[in-house]
């Protein structure tokens, strides 16, 4: 499976933060808002990614991210001259998608909790796969409707009605045919090509599943002054309470196997004397303790 990233758009509503850096580049706390996009699609398994974003941001993310080899994947770089939406990621990426399923995911989109994705990547056969997240203000959001069986049943575009309380975070799931299902698909009013255009088009097919999130999961939104300090807030306090750093891209890739615990120890070696190097110095030591205490 491919991963796409994207990390555009003007980022007005930080203004004037994102004078200078795009929003995503923007710290959550101890690291770029992107790292934690990126460790999700690390740990659901995905090792080539590329990353869409604007002319004028694409240098900072290569500056930042490289070719990937420092976190044990792959990444690629495609600009998208102007916000014409979502869903016009893949289009942009269509060359990278090749004949391969695909996850997207929005460069702002913060998730942390009790491998909330595991399964989906893992199952991911055909189709496509989103999740519902309960939240109060549905509007602001893409909204599932489910029955009274759980099945999913409509879904809708910032409603001002809303079915339910279930947003549709920044994550989806898809098979190669969403491809030309995006091709086939109509700007909307406010002249985008809308990414729930693309789930109503899978869900009138059959195609699509709904998985609702469970309650101890967070989804975190970083689009605003106000919500990204929430956001710095939420890491710093779980990072400290428990020692554990959420969205650590080279840790993700170290615990999926696509870095040895001696290239972590490299990478490690060639960052700068710092608490993010020490934390993952400690994440090789901890990992020989425990291979050692097995060996015993
Ligand atoms: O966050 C989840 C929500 O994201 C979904 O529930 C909605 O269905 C979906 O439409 C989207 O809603 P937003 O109003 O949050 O989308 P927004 O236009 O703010 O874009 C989300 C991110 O994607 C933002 O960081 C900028 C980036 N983006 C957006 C568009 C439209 C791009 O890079 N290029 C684009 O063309």
């Amino acid at each position: 499976m491919k991963g796409l990233i994207l990390a555009g758009g003007a980022g007005s509503r930080l203004y004037p933060l994102t004078l200078v850096a795009s929003k995503q580049l923007q710290p959550v706390y101890d690291k770029p808002m992107i790292y934690h996009p990126l460790t999700t699609l690390i740990e659901g398994g995905v090792r080539e990614i590329c990353l869409i974003s604007t002319p004028h941001d694409l240098p900072r993310f290569k500056q930042l991210l490289g070719d990937g080899s420092r976190m044990g994947i792959s990444i690629e770089y495609r600009e998208q001259a102007k916000p014409e939406g979502i869903a016009q990621a893949f289009l942009i990426a269509e060359s990278f998608i090749g004949n391969d399923a695909v996850a997207l995911i929005l460069g702002d989109n913060i998730f942390y909790g009790n491998n909330g994705f595991g399964e989906a990547f893992a199952e991911f056969t055909s189709g496509a796969t989103i999740f519902g997240y309960h939240v109060h203000d549905p509007e602001r959001y893409g909204v599932v409707e489910f029955d009274a069986d759980g099945k999913a049943i409509s879904i809708e575009e910032k409603p001002k009605e809303p079915k339910s309380n279930y947003a549709v975070p920044g994550l989806y799931i898809y098979d190669n045919d969403v491809v030309e299902i995006t091709k086939n698909t109509k700007p909307s009013a406010r002249g985008e090509l809308e990414i729930t255009a693309v789930n109503v088009e899978y869900l009138r097919r059959g195609t699509l599943r709904v998985e609702k999130l469970s309650r101890g999961f967070a989804w975190l939104d970083a689009g605003t002054s106000t919500s990204l300090h929430e956001a710095s807030a939420y890491v710093q306090t779980i990072e400290s309470r428990t020692g554990i750093k959420i969205g650590c891209p080279e840790e993700a890739a170290f615990r999926n196997g696509f870095l040895s615990s001696s290239q972590l120890a490299t990478i490690a070696a060639d960052m700068p004397h710092c608490e993010y190097r020490a934390y993952l110095e400690n994440v090789i030591q901890e990992s020989h303790r425990i291979e050692n205490s097995k060996s015993r």
